[in-house]
């Protein structure tokens, strides 16, 4: 049983809840492990399409644990356990949604990062403070952030420490949607359950296709794009769809 995280399943979607109020969620090691360990059996279970992940009204997640921090030297940095539960993180391939209340802050805003959408509650602070603390973002904070924001507005976040609130996010594209804060989850959900309808062979390719265009030249993506694209004409789902157009039915999708 996990203790630093709840896990729900709702039909074709989970939602994991980070679950360590009395540090704001800061990310230790056992936090970490858990969602690692959350997230690779969401990612074993074909029953599972898609997955939610929130925190608590008052902060989505608060950092890399400061008080965990504050006793590893660089050997321990070196081998932080830590890094294998990002990489699994980073890994996921299912789709995934940050529904972020409270604050986003250091690993907090870079874990929220790690989704595919991210929906705000308009309480909702994003920010990579890490420089206050004499260090910098260590888990995709300065790349993810710049491809979400562009330069200027990743370079006064990163430099300065200051956060943004949850408006300005979306201004910015780091969010797509803003919600009152008692519905973030709710909102979260129904797109996840729109995406988890869909044929899951395409949802994936087309994941993989959109996170092609953050880290390669266009050529190459959109020759990903073209195979992809002739990959799934081979699917029945593929079928299926064009099938239930024509017949003017919603589509019974089986991951074929
Ligand atoms: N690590 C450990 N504990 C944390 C924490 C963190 N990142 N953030 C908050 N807490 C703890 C506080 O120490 C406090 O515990 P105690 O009551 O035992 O002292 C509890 O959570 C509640 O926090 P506050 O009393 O500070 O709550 P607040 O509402 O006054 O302030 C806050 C909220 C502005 C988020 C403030 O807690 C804060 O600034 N936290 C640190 C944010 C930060 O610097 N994050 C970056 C960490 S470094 C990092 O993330 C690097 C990386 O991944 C690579």
């Amino acid at each position: 049983m996990p203790q630093t995280l709840a896990v729900e399943q709702l039909q074709a979607v989970r939602l994991i809840t980070l679950q360590r109020p009395q540090a704001l969620n800061a990310l230790n090691t056992e936090l970490l492990g858990e969602l690692a360990a959350a997230l690779s059996a969401a990612e074993a279970d074909p029953e599972t399409r898609a997955v939610v992940l929130t925190g608590s009204r008052k902060a989505f997640a608060a950092g890399a644990d400061i008080k965990e921090m504050a006793e590893r030297d660089l050997v321990g940095i070196l081998n932080d356990p830590r890094q294998a539960s990002w990489q699994t993180i980073t890994r996921f391939s299912k789709p995934l949604i940050a529904a972020v209340n409270g604050f986003a802050l250091g690993g907090g805003c870079e874990l929220a990062m790690h989704a595919d959408i991210l929906i705000a509650g308009e309480d909702a602070r994003f920010g990579q403070p890490e420089i206050n603390l004499g260090i910098m973002p260590g888990a995709g904070g300065t790349q993810r952030l710049l491809r979400a924001v562009g330069k200027s507005l990743a370079m006064q976040m990163v430099l300065t420490g200051e956060a943004i609130d949850a408006r300005h996010a979306l201004r910015a594209g780091l969010v797509s949607e803003i919600t009152q804060p008692e519905f973030t989850v709710e909102r979260a959900l129904q797109i996840a359950h729109a995406i988890a309808a869909k044929a899951p062979l395409a949802v994936r390719l087309a994941k993989e296709a959109l996170l092609k265009a953050m880290d390669t030249d266009l050529a190459s993506g959109l020759r990903f794009e073209r195979h992809a694209f002739t990959l799934l004409a081979g699917t029945a789902d593929r079928d299926e769809g064009i099938r239930a157009f024509q017949d003017k039915r919603a589509p019974q999708f089986r991951g074929q």
